[in-house]
């Protein structure tokens, strides 16, 4: 087991597609760590080239103590699964788990002893006769990831294990991995654009986009204090609602005017938001954070917009409320199932000001709520 570190790591492909800018990560040892982003942001170059299976640009890559720019894959002592399981289909479930370390000689003993460990934490003892053509989707993906358990790896690599397998089998499935990992505790870097599965499994996320590391931290501090306007949208379902506006003062009270309503902001940030006073800003609201009704310690304040209601989508207790406001024809919130909506009822929606953020303008527009680091 090891920590993985990148230092300056960057990626020019050959005709000059960049890649990879500047990354600086450091997985610790025992770590889930999960890269995140959309498509094209990097992800697999990142984990090829901690694999050794794409040379690095420029950078420092270091798997424990060991600096492996220069060392071969084979020898970097790393296991990485991918998206096609690339099982050999002429082999058995148990000679594919074998396989690996055949080929490294190790004595016949220890693989068996190995590859029945490895079934039997994976639970498909049964199936090691079988050949994959004989698998379902997942029980063939369980015998990619015990081909990587029975090396014993210092880390494990994974490049979108679970997007071949339907949508109940890969949250079973996701499940089964977080219990896998806090059982062997093997350093794992794991890649996904799915940002479900990062919030559930990273123990630490990173949020890429164009090749550029956005924010690394828990996922929860990720949700709930996104350094930009990228991250702010790009982790929740259904993603956090953007307002274009201003912001104003009166009297003492900073607000943010988005043309058709004004939303009185929390006092505390009087002083950080005075700079930006009349500048075009955007307001981020997640889908839980309006309310149908003031409560608590905003209740009867001027914080909610005027909207009419589109449709709504029950979801059991909760539902996903559609709505347009004068200037915003797309709102999502999320209330209260038991709450009683009229599609095309003209109502105040209540914001829970203290939760939303004020960004800069920009696909990247900085997040000036922010408390200042340290907290
Ligand atoms: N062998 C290659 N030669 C040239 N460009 C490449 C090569 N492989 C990837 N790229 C480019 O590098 C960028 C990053 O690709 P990468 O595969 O790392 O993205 P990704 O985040 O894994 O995306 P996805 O979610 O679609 O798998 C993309 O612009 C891609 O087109
Ligand atoms: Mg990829």
């Amino acid at each position: 087991m090891a920590e993985v570190v990148l230092e300056n790591v960057s990626k020019v492909y050959p005709g000059g597609v960049k890649a990879v800018k500047n990354m600086n990560l450091k997985i610790e040892n025992k770590e889930f760590f999960v890269l995140v982003g959309p498509s094209g942001c990097g992800k697999t170059t990142t984990l090829r080239m901690i694999a050794g299976l794409e040379e690095i640009t420029e950078g420092e890559v270091r798997i424990g103590e060991r600096v492996v720019n220069n060392v071969p894959p084979k020898d970097r002592d790393i296991a990485m699964v991918f998206q096609n399981y690339a099982l050999y289909p002429h082999m058995t479930v148990y000679k594919n788990m074998a396989f690996g370390l055949k080929l490294r000689k190790y004595p016949k003993k220890e693989i068996d002893a190995r590859v029945h460990e490895a079934a039997r934490i994976l639970g498909i003892e049964q199936l090691l006769d079988r050949k994959p053509k004989q698998l379902s989707g997942g029980q063939r993906q369980r015998v990619a990831v015990g081909r990587a358990i029975v090396r014993q790896p210092k880390a494990f690599l994974f490049d979108e294990p679970l997007s071949n397998l339907d949508a109940k089998l890969r949250v079973e499935t996701r499940a089964e991995l977080k219990k896998l990992h806090r059982k062997l505790q093997t350093t794992t870097i794991y890649v996904t654009h799915d940002q479900e599965e990062a919030m559930t499994l990273g123990d630490k996320v990173v949020v890429m986009m164009d090749g550029i590391v956005q924010q690394v931290d828990h996922p929860l501090k990720i949700y709930n204090k996104p350094v930009n306007r990228f991250v702010a949208g790009f982790l929740g379902t259904p993603p956090m609602n953007f307002f274009d506006g201003k912001i104003i003062f009166r009297n003492d009270d900073v607000y943010f005017d988005d043309g058709a309503n004004k939303i009185l902001l929390p006092a505390a940030w009087r002083e950080r938001l005075a700079k930006y006073k009349d500048k075009p800003m955007v307001l981020g609201v997640r889908p839980e954070h309006f309310f149908p009704k003031p409560e608590g310690d905003f209740a009867g304040k001027e914080n909610f917009m005027m909207v009419k209601v589109e449709v709504f989508e029950p979801l059991g207790d909760k539902m996903d409320v559609y709505l347009a406001s004068k200037v915003h024809p797309h709102i999502v919130c999320r209330i209260d199932s038991k709450v009683k909506v009229e599609e095309n009822a003209e109502i105040p929606i209540y914001i829970d000001v203290n939760k939303v953020h004020v960004f800069e303008p920009g696909e990247t527009g900085v997040n000036v709520t922010m408390e200042p680091e340290g907290d």
